[in-house]
């Protein structure tokens, strides 16, 4: 059984790294990996192949970066040459970023069995074009993985057949716990001498939070009340650093005392950095689910959040609104004791990927590959 897994951000490194290791862990099934290029630098993306022990890509798109129009009618030109001489039996699609949806599209059209993995997530919040990404994937792939029970609503509400979804867990919570050890292992705290709980950490970078002058400034305030209690990490996302500069707002940033400005981390200094936090202030997808495993405190600058049960089980707060007085006060509830005690969620126990495993070997392994050809033209 030959399966193809896409990356093509950030996010899907570290959850395509624990289902390609199950599946080549399998003696009949072949995994192979394709990059669409979305993340090409180092820092966003060849530090993750190398510490989470990922091959270099069988197929490398080279998209780069551009317009998510532009970004996905590449991919899917480019992607429908390697699925015509490849023919893997089962695509992978993993998270909701571009390469997710324009993936799908082109392999589903092949007649090629396309499965998502994060399936069901819903922010309800169309703006994000993540959201987008979400339910396109979901309204056309054969097999829907799921990680937490609002997943299997709103896919029920969609009026999806459940013989399509599975509740499987969190791979990409399978990765925090095989690599949680050998994080703590870095030294990235004695290098930016700050020790366990001493420091807030710190990331940015949704176009609804750093794509304007005014939510930037209000970030700029949210910093600095920040830094007066603790000492504030922010590794910095391109997106983030691009528009401090265009907005000619790097000055004050670097006026800030008690603020140390990365560059992006790898993924084992960044666990170990979200590990020791007092707290950390994120408006990412992904870390509102890592600080609920590691039940570390968690506000998230966003009106919604596609994954509920961070906030109801889990340790995350949403700060519907940027405003940098609301978010001193949860701030300083959060740095004086006032912490919310989560829970882990059902089934974010390091197994998702082997359960993915079974599920579609048993389902279609033993397939004939029928491919209507005549579709991809
Ligand atoms: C993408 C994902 C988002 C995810 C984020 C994590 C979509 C729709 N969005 O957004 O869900 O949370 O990744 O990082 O797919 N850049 C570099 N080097 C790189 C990659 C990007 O400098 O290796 C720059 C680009 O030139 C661009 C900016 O970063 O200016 C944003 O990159 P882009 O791929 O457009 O989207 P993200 O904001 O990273």
């Amino acid at each position: 059984m030959k399966i193809l897994n896409i990356v093509g951000a950030r996010p899907n490194f570290m959850k395509i790294a624990p289902l390609h290791r199950a599946f080549s862990n399998h003696s009949q099934i072949q995994s192979k990996i394709l990059h669409t290029g979305q993340h090409y630098d180092e820092k966003m993306s060849d530090i993750f192949f190398n510490q989470l022990e990922l091959p270099e890509p069988d197929f490398y798109l080279g998209v780069g970066g551009g317009s998510h129009t532009f970004q996905k009618a590449h991919v899917m030109l480019k992607f429908e040459r390697i699925l015509l001489e490849e023919e893997p039996d089962v695509v992978v699609v993993v998270g909701d970023v571009n390469a997710t949806a324009a993936c799908s599209i082109v392999a589903i059209k092949m007649g090629i069995k396309t499965v998502h993995v994060e399936a069901g997530l819903r922010s309800g919040d169309r703006c994000m074009p993540e959201e987008i990404n979400r339910i396109i994937t979901d309204a056309i792939c054969d097999d829907l993985f799921v990680t937490e029970q609002s997943g299997m609503i709103n896919l029920a509400r969609e009026g999806v057949s459940n013989h399509k979804t599975h509740f499987v867990g969190n791979v990409m919570i399978d990765s925090l716990i095989y690599y949680r050890e050998k994080a703590k292992q870095e030294d990235i705290l004695d290098k930016l001498n700050v020790s366990p709980d001493g420091y807030i950490l710190m990331t940015m970078h949704r176009p609804s939070n750093v794509d304007n002058v005014k939510s930037l400034e209000d970030i700029l305030e949210i910093i600095e009340n920040a830094a007066k209690h603790k000492t504030v990490i922010f590794p910095m996302h391109p997106r983030t650093s691009n528009n401090f500069g265009q907005f000619g707002l790097f000055d004050r940033l670097h006026n800030i005392q008690n603020l140390s400005i990365l560059g992006p981390q790898g993924y084992l200094q960044f666990l170990k950095l979200m590990d020791n936090a007092a707290l950390i202030i994120t408006d990412s997808g992904g870390i509102q689910e890592e600080t609920t495993y590691l039940q570390v405190p968690c506000m998230t600058f966003r009106d919604s959040t596609e994954r509920p049960v961070t906030v109801e089980l889990g340790t995350n707060i949403l700060m519907k609104d940027l405003n940098p007085e609301t978010v001193k006060i949860q701030m300083e509830k959060i740095l004086n004791g006032e912490i919310k005690k989560g829970i882990i969620p059902p089934f974010w126990d390091g197994h998702a990927s082997k359960r993915i495993v079974d599920v579609l070997f048993n389902k279609y392994s033993a397939k004939t590959k029928v491919r209507d050809k005549a579709s991809s033209i």
